[in-house]
């Protein structure tokens, strides 16, 4: 049974490439309203989400969303029954493949959306997105914080994606007041 048939990643980062600032948490400056319209509308379209033990989409699909998350602390897969979702399931990449983890979540084909963190942006730009759209805040910087690949600051996000075969779009405004942009990044 095949894996996911696309990967596709979704950041919004402030001015030097940051998720979150240097404790953790997401600022409500890198809450912009178009690029949460933008991102939940994605999410909509895609069979399962993927992020890290501290990332959560939220939104009211969000509940039931078949998800993976990735944690260090099983060797391999096992169900997330504090989720209380039927359909989440921890997975240790370096315990299973992929298309054994999608298998999991009962899902042969389709798109699988990747939402963070750090590291999980990070496993996958290694295995390989068919599109990562970038948002970035202009005004905001967040020296010391979470950054959305290992690698930032020394080498900037679109050096990162470049460097790993993707190809920027042009850039759409996403909100004036901020110059929030999006790019998409494709394969
Ligand atoms: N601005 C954005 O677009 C955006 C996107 C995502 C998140 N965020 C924010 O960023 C902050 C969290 O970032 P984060 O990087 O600390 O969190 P994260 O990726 O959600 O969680 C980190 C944890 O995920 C697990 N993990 C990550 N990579 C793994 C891998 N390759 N294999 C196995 N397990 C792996 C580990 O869990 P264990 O410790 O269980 O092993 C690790 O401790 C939050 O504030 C979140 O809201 C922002």
């Amino acid at each position: 049974m095949p894996g996911p048939d696309r990967i596709e990643g979704y950041a919004i980062v402030s001015a030097d490439g940051m998720l979150a600032d240097a404790t953790g948490v997401q600022p409500d400056l890198l809450r912009i309203e178009a690029d949460q319209d933008f991102f939940h509308g994605g999410l909509a379209q895609a069979d399962a989400a993927a992020h890290g033990r501290n990332s959560y989409e939220g939104g009211p699909q969000a509940a039931n969303r078949p998800r993976l998350i990735l944690t260090r602390k099983i060797t391999a897969l096992a169900l997330a029954l504090a989720r209380k979702n039927p359909n989440a399931w921890h997975w240790n990449p370096a315990g299973a493949m992929l298309d054994e983890a999608w298998r999991m979540l009962g899902l042969s084909g389709g798109t699988l959306a990747v939402i963070g963190g750090t590291d999980v942006f990070g496993h996958f730009l290694e295995h390989g997105y068919d599109v990562f759209y970038l948002s970035r805040v202009p005004n905001v910087r967040l020296p010391g914080g979470r950054a959305v690949f290992p690698g930032v600051p020394a080498q900037t996000p679109e050096d990162l994606l470049a460097s790993h075969g993707l190809k920027a779009g042009a850039p759409r405004t996403l909100d004036a007041k901020t110059g929030t942009t999006l790019i998409a990044w494709r394969h």
